[in-house]
């Protein structure tokens, strides 16, 4: 099926945000934000801001009806600064003008006073102080001490992954309309539509009913939207509520990325135990996560660290602690794969660091330790239909890995100035959000009586493709045209009590309670219809086709007084887990893959491409084979970017410096791989899964943890007395320091 977005997207009529018409008298509005990084603040002087032409409103933390809190898990960030600063960038105050020059330039006159104080950067610094969000958590499996003590060879290290922007195409944005009785419809950019609805409601003071929040599509989102899309949206319907106008809020691309949060770095020490057959018998790891100055989603991020920490491996005894840490960083927050992608970097690194020491080869260790059915995940769950082994074979026979490999020997044996690596990168990625109560959703299906069909469910759509397979899922299970099927907003008056459309489970959640809508409609029609059977647009009864259509069917239906929609919830079964015992059974199911990646690193600058990176991908049965494989290779790019050119810095007062798109690099066409290969696993797809369709959106972007290694390994095969350093990304800056490393 072709998504039904692509018509809209190519000729330029897809709607986004800022591209809904404006109401007669609608205002707009800027954010004046802390220009320093910790401190208290001494003068806020706004009275030239207040001044200033066109404006109409200056809205502080005393302008707030509510609670002036938007925190999703703990309750610890206010929407205004009240009297100190936590971050460069935290917002301060709002500004409301005729229009959006009016306002920007009415913030540039505002003057902020504040004693600064040295900020806390570090996470490690951080936990020195007791600067913790949230206690640490520690997960166990057998015992490590014993694990060691029969281990014939242990390592141990460090490991660091630095931070990623999202750089959504589509900034943070949002549209709020006052309505009558105090009630507030809000178009917002946001992954949770119902996140945006209980913030607003609570900032505001009023019941969530009062809260309408509509999204029709995102420029991308990538897990900057979950919770931070929220403070843009309860700015403008605060704004909207207080001056009974609507309120627009846009973040302009510089705003955007010194506001907002972040994919975590993390800081991470290791120890690893093997036995003489390069079986891994104990692993152990700290984890210091960089949450930034408020909790937002870290907890849940640090949780989804600590289960895949052993990524596909089968480790027996393991034990490893996660330390949320509170810097003075803008709140980090989701970033495709959650604190997984942190995790597995660490035992990749500890591996690839035994390998190097015992010279053999990672693969050798990494193949020795998959996880096989019957091994336990260290948080208590059995692994069943576990596929690591399967990706693994499949790549390496139908990519011929060992070809590969000594193609890359003979390649580094007649060059000097360029050299090859290769390395493998396994995956196994748990599908479900990792808090239980989160994994459900509803669907709400409207047949109109010309047979036309009205579907809305809690999914947004920010790229991914969600809609298409939403689609799909009614056209399948109705047995009609996916032509007569539209798709509506999301919008939370339709679908209420939403999670947002995250952890990749948006199509396994929101097509599993759409299928059961569309069920329950087939049901009741062909209990109606003395057991009649759609079959692709046409009706049959006891096995004939009747000259009935599907349309005249719906109008009898109708004129026969039968009710036409269903709404219906699902929620995961059996999926649960007990977090005082850190054993459970989390995850509906696992996805897993193997990535076979190729670079070329030159010598001379430092810089390196990546020839190709060839995948066997655990699709199960694909509903929508072209979106799955655009999200793969997306996903892959970018991993390699977060891995290789990313850089997201601050200067030591905590400001941001790679504050644009010319000193924050992400990958574009030329720095993608020059060959993508993707091949499906032989196998059929788990029933969790959406018409077997497994889960797409973050496992492939832990392929692009291969990309670090195999530059690693062409710089050893340069220069051998380089001793690897794990710590990402790989510059190429970092790639020419290591090359002409002397020991
Ligand atoms: N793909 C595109 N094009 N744009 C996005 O914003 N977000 C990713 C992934 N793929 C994203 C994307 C993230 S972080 C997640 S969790 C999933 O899509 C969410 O969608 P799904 O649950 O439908 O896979
Ligand atoms: N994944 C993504 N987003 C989330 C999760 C998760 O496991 N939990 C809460 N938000
Ligand atoms: Mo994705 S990080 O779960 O939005």
């Amino acid at each position: 099926m072709k998504n039904v977005d692509a018509a809209g997207h190519v000729t330029g009529k897809s709607l986004y945000l800022d591209d809904l018409p404006v109401i007669e008298r609608t205002l707009h509005a800027a954010v004046i934000d802390s220009p320093c990084a910790r401190g208290k603040i001494t003068a806020l002087h706004l009275d030239e801001s207040r001044a200033a032409p066109g404006v109409v409103a200056l809205l502080t933390c005393r302008d707030i009806p509510g609670e002036n809190e938007v925190g999703g898990i703990v309750h610890d960030e206010p929407l205004f600064a009240v009297d100190e600063v936590d971050f460069c960038g935290q917002p301060i105050a709002l500004v409301v003008a005729e229009t959006e020059a009016q306002a920007r330039h009415a913030c540039s006159l505002a003057k902020i006073g504040i004693a600064p104080e040295t900020p806390l950067l570090d996470p490690r610094e951080a936990i020195q102080k007791g600067e913790l969000i949230v206690p640490p958590r520690t997960f166990e499996l057998g015992d490590t001490q014993a694990g060691f003590s029969s281990s014939t060879h242990i390592f141990e290290g460090v490991a660091e992954t630095g931070g990623q922007e999202h750089l959504y195409i589509e900034t943070q944005g949002a549209y709020a309309v006052p309505m009558e009785s105090g009630h507030i419809r809000i178009s917002s950019s946001t992954q949770g539509p119902t996140a945006v609805q209980r913030t607003a409601a609570r900032v505001l003071g009023v019941p969530m009913h009062l809260i309408e929040v509509d999204v029709t599509r995102l420029g991308g989102g990538f897990g900057g939207k979950e919770d931070q899309a929220s403070h843009w949206a309860v700015m403008a319907a605060l704004a909207a509520r207080k001056l009974r106008r609507p309120v627009k809020l846009v973040l302009h691309r510089m705003d955007d990325m010194r506001m907002t949060g972040k994919r975590h770095p993390y800081t991470s020490d290791f120890k690893i135990g093997l036995d003489e057959n390069y079986k891994i018998t104990a692993f152990e790891a700290d984890y210091y996560q960089n949450a930034g100055a408020a909790a937002d989603l870290s907890p849940a991020v640090l949780e989804r660290t600590l289960f895949h920490a052993t990524n596909s491996y089968y480790i027996p005894n393991f034990r490893a602690t996660a330390y949320s840490c509170r810097t003075n960083l803008p709140p980090n927050t989701a970033f495709r794969g959650f604190g997984g992608p942190q995790g597995m970097f660490v035992i990749e690194a500890a591996i690839a660091k035994a390998a190097i020491a015992l010279g053999v080869p990672a693969a050798t260790i990494q193949e020795a330790n998959l996880i096989n059915n019957g091994d336990e995940f260290p948080y208590g769950q059995i692994a069943k239909q576990a596929n690591a082994r399967r990706a693994w074979k499949t790549a390496d026979t139908v990519y011929c890995a060992e070809k590969i490999e000594a193609e890359i020997s003979r390649y580094n044996e007649a060059h000097t100035t360029t050299k090859k690596g290769f390395a493998r990168m396994p995956v196994c990625f748990g599908i479900s959000f990792t808090k239980t109560p989160m994994n459900q959703a509803r669907a709400l299906v409207h047949i109109y009586q010309d047979g036309s069909v009205g579907v809305s469910t809690g999914a947004v759509e920010m790229g991914q493709g969600v809609n298409t397979k939403m689609v799909a899922v009614a056209a399948q299970t109705l047995s009609i045209n996916p032509g007569r099927i539209k798709l509506e907003t999301t919008n939370t008056t339709r679908v209420a009590n939403t999670s947002p459309s995250a952890a990749s489970a948006t199509a396994d959640l929101n097509g599993k309670a759409l299928e059961k809508a569309c069920i329950a409609l087939k049901n009741r029609l062909a209990k109606e219809f003395d057991g009649i059977e759609i079959r692709n647009e046409e009706i049959w009864l006891n096995g004939k086709k009747t000259s009935q259509t599907w349309q005249e069917m719906i109008e009898t239906a109708y004129l026969n007084r039968v009710s036409l929609s269903e709404s219906a919830h699902y929620a995961t079964p059996l999926i649960h887990y007990d977090k005082t015992k850190e054993k459970g059974h989390p995850f509906a199911y696992h996805v897993y893959g193997t990535a076979l990646v190729t670079v070329t690193v030159d010598c001379v600058r430092g810089s390196y491409e990546f020839d190709s990176v060839k995948i066997a991908h655990d699709f199960g049965d694909p509903l929508c084979d072209q979106i799955d494989r655009g999200q793969i290779e997306g996903g892959l790019v970018q991993g390699l970017g977060w891995m290789t050119m990313e850089e997201v810095l601050y200067n030591p007062e905590g400001k941001l410096l790679s504050n644009a798109l010319s000193t924050y690099k992400i990958p574009d066409i030329y720095s993608a791989p020059k060959t993508i290969e993707i091949t499906p696993l032989e196998v059929s797809g788990p029933k969790p899964a959406i018409k077997k369709s497994k889960a797409v959106g973050e496992p492939p972007l832990m392929y692009g943890l291969g990309g670090f290694f195999a530059i690693q390994n062409a710089i050893r095969a340069f220069n051998p007395d380089y001793t690897p350093q794990f710590t990402a990304p790989m510059t190429p800056e970092r790639v020419l320091l290591a090359l002409y490393e002397k020991e």
